[in-house]
């Protein structure tokens, strides 16, 4: 049985202030049936580890390099987000695969790095709506999942999230359909890649508009283990309701 997880990536958003959704999520959900992860600024790491300890929150980074220290300014390691008190990191989300070139291989690289250093890895995955468009979504996820992934995937250290570049921030979202199509063509490539237990293991998430509103409906999607939720993970009000729908599915 897969645990349901839901996560939070705050983007570049958040200050101190910030903290207080974070404890108040806390406090509602504590001794969930799901895991709750929030992938706060660099900044915030340390103070909101030290918010949630106590409640039933993780804490994760939202990128790493893939060197354990060195000359690099302005990165971070995925030993440092460790020494933070972080469990966790999103890897190759697609605002860092356009802003900072990330290709496929460079996520790869990052998640042996993170894995190694114990960290479980959030890797996404995604079609832009041109190549939605030139109907071949499935060829564009099932090269960025063999490229992205690393051997040695477990579903404690792999999470793999789905969100389709057209539908991040832009309150669109694909149909169910279109949803179930992506999540099952996955699991039955990491079945195929890592064996079927390793396969079943690893959880799915689909991220990309996910709101109160439309949220029991994407959980409800076969193969969909959670989500992965920018904007509405902001506030306690919008992310909190997200995190019932999924404890109820
Ligand atoms: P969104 O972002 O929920 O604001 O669409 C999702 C994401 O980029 O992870």
């Amino acid at each position: 049985m897969r645990r349901k997880l839901a996560a939070g990536n705050w983007k570049m958003n958040g200050t101190t202030q910030s903290l207080k959704d974070l404890s108040a999520l806390g406090s509602a959900h504590k001794g969930s049936g799901v895991d709750i992860l929030i992938c706060p600024p660099a900044t915030l790491l340390a103070p909101a580890v030290q918010t949630v300890s106590g409640s039933d929150i993780g804490i994760g980074g939202q990128d790493c390099h893939d060197q354990t220290n060195g000359a690099h300014t302005g990165d971070i390691s995925a030993e440092m987000l460790v020494d933070a008190g972080a469990s966790a990191v999103i890897l190759g989300h697609s605002e860092r695969r356009a802003d900072h070139h990330e290709t496929s291989e460079d996520v790869r690289a990052k998640a042996k790095a993170a894995q190694a250093a114990g960290l479980m890895t959030v890797i996404c995955l995604g079609e832009s709506l041109l190549q939605r468009e030139a109907t071949n979504t499935l060829d564009i996820i099932g090269a960025q999942l063999s490229l992205s992934v690393p051997d040695g995937a477990t579903g404690e250290n792999l999470v793999v999230a789905y969100e389709p570049i057209w539908a991040i921030g832009s309150g669109l979202t694909p149909t169910p359909d279109q949803i179930g199509e992506v999540h099952d063509f996955m699991r039955t490539r990491l079945e195929r890649r890592f064996g079927a237990g390793v396969g079943r293991s690893v959880r799915l998430l689909y991220g990309g508009s996910v709101k109160p509103e439309n949220a029991a409906e994407i959980f409800a999607i076969s193969n969909v283990d959670g989500a992965l939720v920018g904007g509405a993970s902001l506030s306690a009000r919008d992310f909190s309701p997200i995190i019932s729908a999924l404890e109820a599915s």
